[in-house]
């Protein structure tokens, strides 16, 4: 923290763009967390907004709803084949707690005594005690690990940092065999919870193809829940409205949020399937329904929000558009490699991690005094961009509605920036 004895301060943002007190332009190449679809200031979700704001700002989904949560919550389920109903929240991490709650009550629900979770290495769902145990990255969560629930984890085939003498398929395959001999021995496995289709805050780690569909033929054959975080990667961030169909890997528990609402408002939502919530359903005096609740639970505000952006995906087309404006990153493959520091680029859709290295050959990450994070900040101000680096790779994460000038903008600017902070971190 005494690196960073003073803030920036934001004090507006149109489009692309965010300003600071002092004038200052920085392109948002973070979607100010990975949530903002349109960019920012856009005037027909301002208006939503506002117009929402003078029916009814808020009231508690306890007992009553309300249209807008209701709109969404059937628009939800249509998105998402094989789901049948939302409980919301507001934001990914207490998504995520509401998907491992469901995901051990069900099993009590029906009588059976299953309670252990499986997950993957360094995943990452969230920050809050239950989502930090099944999403363990080390260097985050480490200082708690004594009070987190313990998880059986599971390595995933990541194709920089391959053991030696493998290929991807084949780690793939071991890696896949692993899990299939702990489910035939175990039969206490409650469910399986992973990211779905990359793991983005672990690093940018793309599955292999067939990766995650086997996984969820594994849950199916050994009766565990397959439980998908879609927070970072569905809405179109990796080039799919949801990564799990393009996957082929319909779950049983599925969780959104960060562009739910374009980034406007704090929402997240947990669906599930109609096996796991007809559990929940029984006399009051069976005690099978879900105590779970957050104050601003459904808000109507974020809710049509939500529902104006989903709208706009579909009258702008934005998931084809992702599709041909994530191209312009490729464009950039050969240039971003050149520069020494680069050890791996790693891209999909709308995502990109840049992992730096001091020595190409042993992939030793950049390790400087100061923070990297810090480092890739100021230069890129500089630069005119707004970066954040997750320990040695630097995000690129745009708003999906970028247009391919701006892209074209955001990369040449990132080269500057990794190439200006060279002589900073090696
Ligand atoms: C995959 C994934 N799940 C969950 C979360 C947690 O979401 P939130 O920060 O809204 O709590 C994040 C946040 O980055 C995430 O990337």
């Amino acid at each position: 923290m005494k690196e960073w004895n003073s803030f920036d301060k934001i004090t507006k943002a149109k489009g692309m763009w965010l300003v600071d007190s002092k004038g200052h332009k920085m392109i948002d190449a973070v979607a100010s967390m990975w949530c903002n679809v349109w960019g920012h200031s856009n005037p027909q979700l301002v208006r939503t907004i506002t117009n929402q704001s003078k029916k009814l700002q808020h009231s508690s989904m306890f007992n009553i709803t309300n249209e807008p949560a209701e709109q969404l919550a059937d628009s939800l389920i249509k998105m998402s084949p094989g789901m049948h109903k939302v409980f919301y929240s507001d934001n990914g991490s207490s998504a995520m707690e509401i998907a491992i709650k469901i995901a051990l009550q069900y099993w009590k629900n029906i009588g059976e005594k299953k309670t252990e979770i499986a997950t993957v290495e360094n995943g990452y769902h969230g920050d809050t005690f239950g989502a930090m145990a099944v999403g363990y990255v080390p260097q985050f969560f480490g200082k708690f690990k004594k009070q987190l629930f313990q998880t059986l984890q599971f390595p995933v085939p990541n194709n920089y940092r391959l053991p030696k003498g493998y290929t991807l398929s084949d780690y793939q395959n071991e890696c896949l065999e692993k899990i299939e001999k702990k489910f035939s021995k175990n039969n206490n496995i409650a469910a399986f919870v992973m990211e779905s289709g990359a793991q983005v805050a672990g690093g940018v780690i793309i599955y292999p193809k067939g990766f995650q569909r086997k996984i969820s033929q594994l849950c199916k054959k050994y009766d565990v829940l397959f439980v998908l975080d879609e927070i970072a990667t569905g809405f179109g961030r990796l080039g799919s409205m949801t990564q799990y169909q393009e996957q082929k890997s319909i779950p049983d528990i599925v969780a959104y949020g960060k562009m739910l609402t374009g980034g406007y408002l704090t929402m997240a939502a947990t669906l599930a399937n109609k096996k796991v919530y007809d559990s929940f359903s029984g006399e009051f005096n069976d005690w099978k329904h879900l105590f779970h609740g957050h104050t601003y639970t459904g808000n109507p505000l974020a809710a049509s929000v939500a529902n104006e952006n989903i709208d706009m995906y579909k009258k702008n087309n934005l998931i084809k558009k992702v599709q041909k404006t994530s191209k312009v990153f490729e464009k950039y493959y050969d240039e971003i490699s050149e520069i020494d520091i680069v050890g791996d680029i790693r891209h999909k859709g709308m995502l990109m991690g840049i992992e730096l290295v001091t020595d190409r050959k042993k992939k030793t990450p950049i390790h400087p005094k100061k923070s990297i994070n810090k480092i890739f900040y100021e230069i890129g101000k500089k630069n005119g961009i707004y970066l954040r680096t997750l320990g040695n790779i630097v995000m690129l994460v745009p708003p999906l509605a970028i247009s391919e000038k701006e892209l074209n903008s955001l990369l040449t600017r990132t080269i500057k920036t990794i190439q200006d902070a060279k002589s900073q971190v090696i």
